[in-house]
């Protein structure tokens, strides 16, 4: 008999989440929630408000510990880790805050290095990593701002920086185009996709709109001309392959997974559910 190979084995696997369940005293929010995300991918996680999209991030983060189940992110099995443990984890993975939750009464430049400062990095590379970040966001002249001087577009681009500090390969983004106009919203996007085209990053994003989803399924950030441009279809229609960048769909619903597949079954659904993402 031969062994079935652990899922948490295959290096493609960066996300994988089985039977997870989390719960308060009001009642369970997740009852045993599966999915994976492999490498490369980005793994849109549409639902209403308290279906657990925030939680579910902040359990792959290892910022919140699942009631049940079993995560493992990067081939390392959160779950079981120790506190210690998980501080050396969530350094590993870049997260994007609901609303940016920046600190107000300190600087951009100050918000941006938090991480590198409480690991005691060495201040002149303290400077040359922010400076680096701020410029890959193009916020390098808000470095001695405040955020409440800057625009909700500008801040919710200073949290992405400040998410990039450590490198991260994967990166959880929490709805990062709420509250935004639809101009702001697109230069998020455009920002999402550089890094992923760019530096390969792999992510979570939860969102309320569909929208977000389909601008990163239909659109890449092409190196060379430095802009966003749409995919192309190959001869069948089909959308052409983006460098194995993939974008899939997952829609929360009552506690569990309601609907999970690929751009096109999105799109061409005509479930009365799905569509209320359509905003
Ligand atoms: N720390 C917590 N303590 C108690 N209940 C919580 C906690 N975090 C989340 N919840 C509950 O879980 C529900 C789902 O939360 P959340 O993941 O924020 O949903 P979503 O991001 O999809 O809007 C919330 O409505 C809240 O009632
Ligand atoms: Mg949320």
């Amino acid at each position: 008999m031969t062994a079935t190979p652990q899922p948490t084995s295959d290096p493609a696997l960066v996300v994988v989440f089985e039977n997870v369940r989390i719960g308060f005293d009001e009642g369970e929010i997740l009852r045993g929630v599966s999915f994976d995300v492999r490498e490369r991918e980005t793994l849109v996680l549409l639902g209403e408000t308290g279906t657990g999209k925030t939680l579910t991030l902040k359990i792959a983060a290892g910022l919140m510990l699942a009631t049940s189940g079993k995560v493992s992110v990067l081939g390392e099995e959160v779950t079981g880790k120790t506190e210690n443990e998980l501080l050396e984890f969530r350094r590993k993975i870049g997260f994007v805050f609901q609303e940016g939750a920046l600190f107000d009464s300190m600087t951009v430049g100050d918000n941006v290095a938090f991480r590198l400062r409480e690991d005691r990095v060495d201040e002149a590379e303290v400077d040359q990593r922010v400076q680096e970040v701020l410029q890959f966001v193009e916020l390098e002249h808000t470095a001695e701002q405040f955020p409440p001087e800057l625009s909700g577009g500008m801040r919710r681009r200073v949290a992405i920086a400040r998410a990039l500090i450590d490198r991260p390969a994967i990166v959880l983004y929490d709805s990062p185009t709420a509250g935004l106009d639809p101009v702001t919203s697109q230069t998020i996007i455009a920002l999402i996709l550089r890094l992923r085209d760019v530096y390969g990053v792999t992510a979570m994003l939860a969102t309320h709109r569909l929208q977000d989803g389909f601008a990163l399924a239909n659109f890449r950030f092409n190196p060379e001309t430095k802009r966003v441009e749409r995919n192309g279809t190959d001869r069948t229609g089909a959308p052409e392959k983006n460098h194995g960048a993939t974008t899939r769909f997952l829609v929360y619903r009552d506690g569990g997974v309601y609907f999970e597949g690929s751009p096109e079954e999105v799109a061409n659904s005509q479930d009365a559910y799905l569509k209320r993402f359509l905003v």
